[in-house]
């Protein structure tokens, strides 16, 4: 898929989800919606999920794809970096990224987006693991973030 055909699908799955997320439903309820719907229409993304930030704690929310870490260790990995530089983050190899975390060794490159409330606080990440390397670009990272604002109807 080139980039112009990624951008008008992220557009649609886009659209769609703002039919199907209730403004006033439940956020790990949404959070499946949102996974289901990009999970089933992107073909490079190979785990597709949420880690909510709970305490200081980042634990797997909804998620489709191969079994995947429950808790991330709190010391390293993309997520907890996405958190704390309140920034999405694009891995193209993830075997450079000192401190990554492997809940799958087929996961070969990674974004990491995040979520949050409409107060501005990281309440979650949305991470989407490809099992290619360099799979994920400026597109997916527009795409996603604009996706992950309507969980929080900002
Ligand atoms: N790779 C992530 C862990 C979660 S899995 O990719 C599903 C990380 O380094 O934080």
């Amino acid at each position: 898929m080139d980039s112009k055909q990624k951008e008008g699908r992220y557009n649609r799955i886009a659209e769609q989800l703002r039919e199907l997320l209730r403004k006033d439903g439940d956020i790990i309820s949404k959070m499946s919606t949102v996974t289901a719907v990009l999970h089933g229409k992107m073909p490079h993304f190979f785990w597709t999920g949420f880690y909510r930030l709970v305490g200081d704690k980042l634990i797997a929310g909804p998620y489709q794809g191969p079994v995947a870490c429950q808790t991330l260790d709190p010391a390293k990995g993309v997520c907890r970096a996405c958190v704390s530089r309140n920034e999405s983050i694009i891995v193209p190899d993830v075997s450079l990224f000192p401190g990554h975390i492997a809940c799958d060794s087929r996961s070969k490159s990674e974004i990491v987006v995040p979520v949050h409330d409409h107060c501005g606080n990281i309440v979650a990440v949305l991470d989407v693991d490809s099992d290619r390397l360099n799979s994920f670009d400026e597109c997916d990272r527009g795409g996603l973030e604009k996706i992950v604002r309507l969980l929080s109807g900002v």
